[in-house]
């Protein structure tokens, strides 16, 4: 049994797990790391982890194609429900069962404001429980102390930003591995635009070198499976 990670560029990615595939934060047009568009993707379930364009600007047309179930906040939730959509809302600390797994949100220190400047409730982190497997999705967020928390429950994978500018930076992500403690990283959200450009290999050999985490840079478009 395992889960298949693809990174779709950014902080835009693909859970392929058992026969459903879970799409986060889609956000493909306009986006200049996409590695597809948003009319190729397929998608059973719709993740939004906070309401910024870059995170949420593909998911009306994405659920609408697919008929996806899109799971957030209760704000943001409410927001894709009047546009039509099917949702699920949740909020920090909830978790709950869906036909893919576990799925609860988690605090994230960020914003989440919606692109019509509708309140967008607290940002999330996505914790997933699935196949046997645990995955931490961070997010764009700061680092925090409850990070340990979160790494009690035992990750196998974390997916954590870089890029710094709006996220946590290399040097924080790096103690967030020593705090999260899982057995895998993929850093995100950077070299999308120059103002979050970073050098993911050097992060990768930080990473190995002071904690017991594999890391793995991949290319947009690229996968792990855990
Ligand atoms: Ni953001
Ligand atoms: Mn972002």
């Amino acid at each position: 049994m395992s889960i298949t990670y693809t990174w779709l560029g950014h902080g835009t990615y693909r859970l392929s797990i058992g026969g459903f595939s879970v799409i986060i934060d889609p956000y493909f047009t306009d986006n200049p790391a996409a590695s597809t568009t948003v009319d190729q993707v397929s998608a059973d379930f719709i993740l939004v982890s906070h309401g910024h364009g870059d995170h949420v600007g593909d998911v009306e047309s994405l659920a609408k194609r697919t008929g996806a179930l899109v799971i957030s906040n209760h704000e943001i939730a409410s927001w894709f429900e009047a546009k039509g959509l099917k949702t699920h809302g949740q909020h920090i600390g909830g978790g709950h069962q869906h036909p893919f797994g576990h799925l609860k949100l988690t605090m994230a220190e960020h914003g989440s404001k919606l692109p019509d400047g509708s309140n967008g409730g607290n940002p999330a982190g996505l914790l997933i429980a699935a196949e046997g497997k645990k995955i931490y999705l961070a997010c764009d967020t700061g680092l925090f102390g409850d990070m340990q928390l979160i790494g009690e429950e035992g990750l196998d994978l974390a997916v954590l930003p870089i890029g710094d500018n709006y996220t946590m930076g290399p040097e924080d992500a790096l103690k967030a591995v020593k705090l999260l403690e899982p057995k895998h990283v993929v850093p995100v959200h950077y070299n999308t635009w120059d103002l979050i450009k970073q050098d993911a290999q050097a992060w990768a050999q930080q990473v190995e070198k002071h904690t017991k985490t594999k890391a793995h840079v991949l290319q947009p478009g690229g996968s792990l499976e855990v």
